[in-house]
């Protein structure tokens, strides 16, 4: 497709432990266009980070994958990455992806001033003559994530910077080599809400002036209504509905996704009142014959338990897995 830039298909992760092959990514299925932002929600623990590592090939060395995940180069060219070698993956990496992790402390070196980590990545991929042309570029960039003083703060080590402003260093080291595509990881849980709210509106920013896609994954619809075009609502492993995000928000079909729905915190709202969905996400590796959602469901009926519901098309793009979503609309 021609405006395609990333397709994953059919991919499965798993992870070996104690001699058992337990699936945690289990046959999804994203595509992300040029230039939009897509969002990749569900609770901890439902494979979020596992398919946006296994993009980057950044899986643990016991995990498995299989399916294809295939990059269209602006040449036209794909690629499946599943294929791809580790260092030609690792060259990607910075020119092409940029990644955004969740806790910037444990991701930025402490020992080195934050002006230098940032030139690094220029200075590996050697898009940059010099170190001074490097200083000179990491400068701009520094002032344009909003950090103000951006020349002196370039020889600040991170724990002296704010975590806002640690994090808007992150979002500067991914973006340095104007990939194409950014992989945020949860990038704003870390933050409180005023903060929370400006790093969100420099992604996009950032998205819009470099023409990048993204991946922003998160488990907060708030974050997904602030900034993201369409979304893919994930479940133990699954992809339970899929839709842009006004069609999303306007017309939940999965009953996980009204329960996600119903549980973003307002401002204002008591949170002792916020809904959650009840129970919790069952043991891993234990496999349910139908569906993963059908123990915590309010809207189960007979054969949930005993079948596996396939993607039906709900019409507008909008794409559900369930059996009862017709029924949920009426
Ligand atoms: N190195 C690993 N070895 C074995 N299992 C792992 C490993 N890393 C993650 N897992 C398991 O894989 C599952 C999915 O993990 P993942 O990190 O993708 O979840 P997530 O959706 O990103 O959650 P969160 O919102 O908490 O970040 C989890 O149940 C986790 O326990
Ligand atoms: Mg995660």
């Amino acid at each position: 497709m021609k405006d395609t830039l990333l397709e994953l298909k059919d991919l499965t992760v798993s992870v070996r432990q104690e001699k058992k092959e337990i699936p945690i990514v289990k046959g999804v299925d994203i595509v992300i266009p040029k230039g939009q932002i897509v969002g990749l929600v569900g609770e901890s623990g439902c494979g979020k980070s596992m398919t946006a590592r296994s993009i980057m090939g950044l899986l643990p060395p016991s995990a498995g994958v299989s399916g294809q995940i295939l990059w269209h180069d602006t040449d036209g060219t794909v690629t499946d990455l599943t294929g791809l070698r580790e260092n030609k993956l690792r060259k990607m990496c910075g020119p092409k992806i940029g990644m955004i992790f969740q806790e910037p402390m444990t991701s930025l070196n402490p020992m080195m001033r934050i002006g230098d980590q940032v030139a690094e990545v220029l200075l590996i991929h050697k898009l940059v003559k010099n170190r001074a042309e490097a200083a000179e570029k990491v400068i701009r960039l520094l002032g344009e994530v909003g950090i103000s003083d951006p020349g002196l703060r370039y020889r600040s080590y991170p724990h002296e910077l704010s975590g806002g402003m640690r994090q808007r260093v992150m979002i500067a080291m991914a973006v340095i080599c104007e990939p194409d595509l950014l992989i945020a990881d949860e990038p704003t849980t870390a933050l409180d809400v005023t903060v929370e709210a400006q790093i969100l509106k420099l992604i996009r920013r950032m998205c819009g002036s470099y023409h990048m896609s993204a991946i922003m994954i998160t488990h907060n619809m708030g974050v997904v209504s602030e900034i993201c075009d369409s979304v893919y609502v994930m479940y133990m492993g699954r992809i339970m509905e899929r839709a842009a995000v006004s069609q999303l928000f306007e017309r939940p079909l999965h009953p996980y996704t009204k329960g996600l729905l119903s549980s973003i915190p307002r401002i204002g709202a008591n949170p002792e009142y916020l809904e959650t969905i009840p129970g919790n996400i069952p043991e891993l590796g234990k496999e349910a014959v139908g569906c993963d959602f059908c123990i915590r469901c309010s809207e189960d009926e007979h054969r949930c338990f005993f079948e596996h519901p396939q993607e039906e098309d709900a019409g507008e793009g909008h794409f559900v897995s369930c059996f009862s979503w017709k029924r949920g609309e009426r």
